[in-house]
């Protein structure tokens, strides 16, 4: 099939590579030149695993194209993905305009039947509000004749395995009322339900609805064990025991209840929100999902606090060395990170950092330049030179068996103050560490 997506972001480029890879024909439009020349030559601009092959390999069969123009993307693609951002307004509800653009869009330069796909994160209503803007353009162009739909197709893939959840879905949700629209999108997803039936076919607000749900469930989970676990810290509790004495109850399940400093990333912390919002756009409270962020909120300045505590208010003078930028392992994004809270506050109390990621390192320089109180290292090992503190902020697999005796050595303090709970409190005891983690035994 011939497939159009709008936007080029992680759910775009992603979704163009997958679909390309199975036969069909792709192209990609973005408003961003650069960016697009720079795909035609296979430089991705995110770390992804697996991506930057499938792109230069889809690209050269001529599966894949990237172009800056809308009206031939239009043309192309008898499905039509709109994949752009919707960033949250200042009120935390989703900016639509540049779903709506892409709408108007597509009403200006079409000459035949589309279908119209939101596979960007998009509030419950979207759909309608898509359809509107485009029979408006079609009206004023004359061009009611032209039939559309606008479906919901909303994506569920996680940074860091962005392709294999793409190519391995749990679950293909449809939202359409439209049967012939319902063929063509099961025979797009055909080659990804080969196994098992995986699409779910529903109305579209009901698929919308279930995007929102999902992401706010899974935050509602870490900031619940969030919760539990800074309970347990005041209890004298070990929440790693009983993280692992509910996860064995199959109706909680162990995924997504390892308690740490909160969760970060473009989706969870912009998806409640929106949903917030929503909520009191139709008058209604949504006491849960407030909590829910609350508790994130201040969970991010959880290892603050208990450098605070150990080392005094006064954290002027002193120098930190922080593993871990990203939000979360296997990829170099940072918004929303917890690591930027943490750096944020330390500066603020006049500490400075060194810092080291396996692969946020550019998007840290990029985020705060040149300053006097980061210092961005080469190594994990070079962050700890002198410092008061190691302080570990995302658990990347390279963290987890560190040289303790060479961490010893270079810090001016042996204490640890471990934000993801990656060792064992009683074997750092041991090795004369002071530890600190997130709802174990507070210290060593
Ligand atoms: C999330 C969802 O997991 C995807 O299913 C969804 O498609 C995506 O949002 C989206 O809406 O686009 P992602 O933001 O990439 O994916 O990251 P996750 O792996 O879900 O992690 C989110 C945050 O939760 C991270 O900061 C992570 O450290 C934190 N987390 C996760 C915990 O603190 N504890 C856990 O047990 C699990």
């Amino acid at each position: 099939m011939n497939v159009t997506i709008f936007g080029t972001g992680y759910v775009g480029l992603v979704q163009g590579a997958i679909l390309a890879d199975v036969g069909h024909h792709v192209v990609c439009v973005d408003v961003d030149a650069d960016k697009v020349e720079r795909l035609k030559k296979g430089i991705i601009p995110i770390y992804e695993p697996g991506l930057e092959s499938l792109v230069k390999e889809n690209h050269a069969a001529g599966r894949l194209d990237f172009t800056t123009d809308a009206a031939e993307g239009v043309k192309h693609g008898e499905v039509q993905f709109i994949a752009v951002g919707t960033p949250p307004d200042e009120d935390g509800s989703a900016d639509l305009k540049y779903v709506l653009a892409v709408a108007e869009t597509i009403a200006q330069h079409m000459e035949s039947h589309r279908i119209v796909v939101d596979k960007s994160t998009v509030p419950v209503g979207t759909a309608d509000k898509v359809r509107a803007k485009m029979m408006e353009v079609l009206a004023s162009r004359g061009r009611e004749d032209l039939g559309f739909d606008v479906v919901s197709n909303p994506e569920f893939l996680k940074e860091g395995s962005a392709v294999a959840d793409c190519q391995k879905p749990d679950r293909i949700i449809i939202g359409t009322e439209s049967e012939d629209t319902e063929e063509a999108m099961r025979e797009l997803y055909a080659p990804f339900n080969r196994n098992r039936n995986k699409i779910m076919v529903m109305d579209v607000r009901s698929a919308e609805l279930t995007k929102y749900a999902a992401n706010c469930m899974l935050a509602t989970k870490i900031s619940f064990m969030n919760e539990i676990a800074n309970l347990a810290e005041r209890l004298g509790a070990d929440v790693e025991l009983v993280r692992q004495g509910i996860g064995s109850d199959p109706r909680i399940g162990y995924h997504f209840i390892y308690p740490g400093v909160g969760y970060g990333g473009s989706c969870f912390p912009k998806d409640v929100q929106a949903l917030i919002r929503t909520a009191g756009d139709i008058d209604y409270d949504a006491k849960v999902l407030k909590a829910v962020e609350a508790r994130n909120y201040e969970q991010k300045t959880t290892l603050f606090q208990k450098m605070r505590t150990h080392f005094g208010d006064d954290l002027a003078g002193k120098t930190f060395a922080i593993w871990g930028l990203s939000f979360k392992p296997n990829t170099d994004d940072m918004r929303e990170a917890p690591s930027r809270v943490l750096m944020e506050a330390l500066w603020e109390a006049g500490a400075k950092v060194q810092a080291y990621d396996p692969e946020a390192m550019e998007e840290a320089q990029r985020i705060y330049g040149t300053r006097d109180e980061l210092t961005l290292c080469g190594t994990k090992e070079a962050a700890l030179k002198g410092a008061d503190a190691l302080v570990i902020v995302t658990e990347w697999q390279s963290f987890r068996a560190p040289d303790f005796d060479l961490i010893k050595q270079k810090l001016s303090e042996p204490t640890i103050f471990d934000g993801r709970n990656m060792f064992e409190p009683k074997r750092m005891a041991k090795k004369g560490f002071t530890y600190y983690s997130v709802g174990r035994s507070t210290q060593g």
